[in-house]
């Protein structure tokens, strides 16, 4: 007998499905598509983190580390948390290493939040965070991000309007994964404000921290204004800033109260993360700044080639200002092909072009808020930036 028929999948994950990504990654593999729709590199890591994670194994560091991560790991944290943001944390009362931002989410969400509590989350939003709150049972109140003057963002009284007497955090990516957008300090203020007015934390998932492409829109981080270095809850991971989306090396800063949340669920959830990892992470962060220089310039260069393509054959392109995402509209695209939302276009682009893209409703409560865009992930070599290139002019050019 199939297990599947034994036992149903639990209520909670029922709503999330097989996802559309499923769907278009295998499209992706039956017609040799370039494949856009990934959001990890397909190049390596620098070596220096590498060498650490295998001097570690060598040298025998292969055991539990301890519950909130190897105190070397920990200091790291703290000076390159400390060097952008201007804060001085304790990394024994409020540094947790996890598996990744992905367990730093879910370890935040049950280990503070209770049944019934909301949440005001933007969309779109990162496909686990539906997900987070359901294990949880708290409640979204969605904010929608749209586009104007030549970004996301969002409005103000939609935001007010989404924060009430059950508000308990606040949910916050940037830079900020589909879009791109990095947010403001006037926005990052208007935040700060309303979870000061509600007594709410704010849930800052910052994995693009270093993704940022213009000196005019960098990246702040939240945690830093006045008011809110004990109201916020900072999350980010290696994965992203040192292409080493594959070690599931992540971490959550915040103050004691709000760090015993994360730890009491931490530690069922994954007790502690590999020990040679953590040491490759410590070196990455303490001396890896080259290699984040390097990555940032040769995304900067992979934006802007992929973005000046799509917008030649006929995508409305807003250059991101941070991330590695191209959010464009498909309208004028899709118009001529006669395809009418973004799966079809999707599936289109896969199947006929030769080019795998995201297709963004799936980031919305309302699939219709996203059907005339597509994501575009440009995190990859220059030789496949351009053979995607070349595929979409041959297509659609
Ligand atoms: C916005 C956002 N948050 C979290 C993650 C997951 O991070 P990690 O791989 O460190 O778990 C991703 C990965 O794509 C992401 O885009």
């Amino acid at each position: 007998m199939d297990s599947q028929s034994l036992i149903p999948v639990a209520d909670r994950f029922a709503p999330f499905g097989t996802t559309i990504f499923a769907e278009m990654t295998a499209l992706a593999r039956e017609h040799g598509a370039v494949n856009l729709s990934q959001g990890f590199p397909d190049f390596d890591g620098p070596a220096l983190a590498k060498d650490a994670a295998a001097a570690a194994i060598a040298r025998g560091d292969n055991q539990y580390a301890p519950m909130p991560g190897i105190p070397e790991l920990r200091d790291a944290i703290r000076g390159w948390f400390g060097a952008s943001s201007g804060l001085d944390v304790d990394p024994e009362r409020e540094i947790t290493v996890t598996s990744g931002c992905t367990e730093a989410l879910a370890a935040a969400f049950l280990g503070l939040m209770n049944p019934g509590d909301e949440v005001v989350v933007f969309e779109p939003f990162y496909d686990s965070y539906r997900a987070c709150l359901a294990m949880c049972g708290a409640r979204a109140r969605f904010v929608t991000m749209r586009r104007g003057d030549g970004r996301y963002s969002f409005d103000e009284a939609e935001l007010r309007g989404a924060f009430g007497a059950r508000t308990r955090a606040v949910l916050v990516n940037t830079p900020h994964n589909p879009t791109g957008t990095v947010l403001t300090r006037d926005e990052l203020e208007l935040i700060r404000d309303l979870c000061v007015e509600h007594d709410a934390i704010a849930i800052v998932d910052e994995v693009y921290e270093k993704l940022v492409y213009d000196e005019s829109t960098p990246h702040i981080h939240l945690a830093s204004l006045d008011g809110m270095r004990d109201r916020t809850l900072t999350l980010s991971s290696l994965g992203k800033t040192f292409s080493l989306t594959g070690w599931k090396v992540g971490w959550a800063i915040g103050a004691p109260g709000l760090t015993a949340g994360v730890r009491a669920a931490h530690q069922f959830l994954t007790f502690s993360v590999a020990t040679p990892l953590q040491h490759g992470a410590a070196v990455a962060l303490r001396d890896g700044e080259d290699s984040v220089r390097e990555l940032v310039a040769h995304y900067r260069a992979m934006r802007d080639l992929l973005g000046e393509a799509l917008a030649r054959v006929g995508f409305g392109v807003w250059a991101p200002e941070g991330s590695y995402f191209i959010m464009a509209d498909h309208s004028a695209v899709s118009g001529r092909l006669g395809l009418r939302d973004d799966v079809e276009l999707c599936r289109h682009l896969t199947s006929e072009v030769g080019v795998a893209a995201i297709p963004p409703s799936a980031f919305y409560h309302d699939p219709a808020d996203g059907a005339s865009a597509v994501r575009f992930a440009f995190c990859k070599t220059e030789a496949t930036i351009r053979a995607a290139i070349e595929r979409l002019e041959r297509g659609l050019g």
